[in-house]
């Protein structure tokens, strides 16, 4: 893909990272993404890999019905979720990776089974879980502690799979550093880029928040655009994918 065609949407805040004078590294959008995905091309980008808003704000969901958590903005589905997954799935030429709620899961994972009982798609579909080896202890002596997340791993036919035997069940720690309130720990995105896509490819985050998966691309030699709706979010984007995590890291908790 050529970012600069995105240049046409001349009213976009777009921020152009590792730009050299060979090659565009990747960009970050400040924008809705349904506009940008609805500019984008066809198998446009190698691997998308997100993690959509949850949509569980103001329910009792993720605390089992005791507390309810307050993810703010961070957390507000503001698409229609088929157009989503339909766009998605037209722009990304190999895999899809999609972090999501627990009430999300099932509707994203039949929206693409019902692709693959279409004989014209040859994909493979996976539940991916996050097993978490440090769980919150939150209400711990009430109920079972909350220890995993759950994605939907769709790989269209002749995509890169560089993993060998793998569980899809991923275990890695929640980080405690985080520059936004549902970042992912890195180590993860980081096997998960490895494992689905090779270097140079496009890694595509249409929900960017803090642009931690921008940031793992980045690091891995993959282009990578984003898109975070959010302006906040958006400037610690930014700062992570020209200063790096810990000055990022510093400067929000010197600023709290
Ligand atoms: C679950 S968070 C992603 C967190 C991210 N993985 C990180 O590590 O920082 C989802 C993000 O999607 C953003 N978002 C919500 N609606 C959006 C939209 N229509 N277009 C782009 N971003 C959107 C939210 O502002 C939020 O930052």
């Amino acid at each position: 893909m050529n970012f600069n065609d995105l240049f046409q949407y001349k009213d976009l805040n777009i921020f152009y990272c590792d730009i050299d004078s060979e090659r565009e590294r990747g960009i970050i959008i400040n924008e809705d993404c349904m506009k940008i995905l609805r500019s984008l091309d066809d198998n446009s980008v190698n691997l998308t890999l997100t993690d959509i808003p949850y949509n569980s704000v103001n329910k009792a969901d993720d605390s089992g019905g005791l507390r309810i958590l307050k993810k703010g903005k961070a957390d507000i589905l503001t698409f229609d979720l088929q157009d989503f997954l339909e766009e998605i799935y037209r722009v990304t030429q190999n895999t899809i990776i999609i972090f999501c709620g627990k009430e999300q899961f099932s509707k994203i994972f039949c929206h693409y089974i019902d692709k693959l009982n279409n004989e014209k798609d040859k994909i493979s579909i996976r539940q991916l879980i996050w097993a978490k080896s440090n769980p919150s202890p939150m209400n711990g002596d009430y109920m079972y502690l909350s220890g995993c997340e759950n994605a939907v791993w769709v790989k269209k036919k002749g995509s890169p799979f560089n993993a060998h035997c793998k569980s899809n069940v991923l275990n890695f720690p929640c980080g405690r550093n985080k520059l936004h309130p549902t970042m992912k720990n890195l180590a993860l995105i980081e096997d998960l880029i490895k494992d689905n896509s090779n270097e140079n490819d496009i890694v595509f985050d249409p929900c960017a928040g803090s642009s931690s998966i921008l940031y793992v691309a980045k690091n891995l030699n993959r282009k990578y655009l984003g898109v975070e709706l959010d302006n906040e979010f958006f400037n610690i984007g930014k700062s992570l994918l020209t200063k790096g995590y810990e000055e990022t890291c510093k400067e929000k908790n010197k600023n709290k």
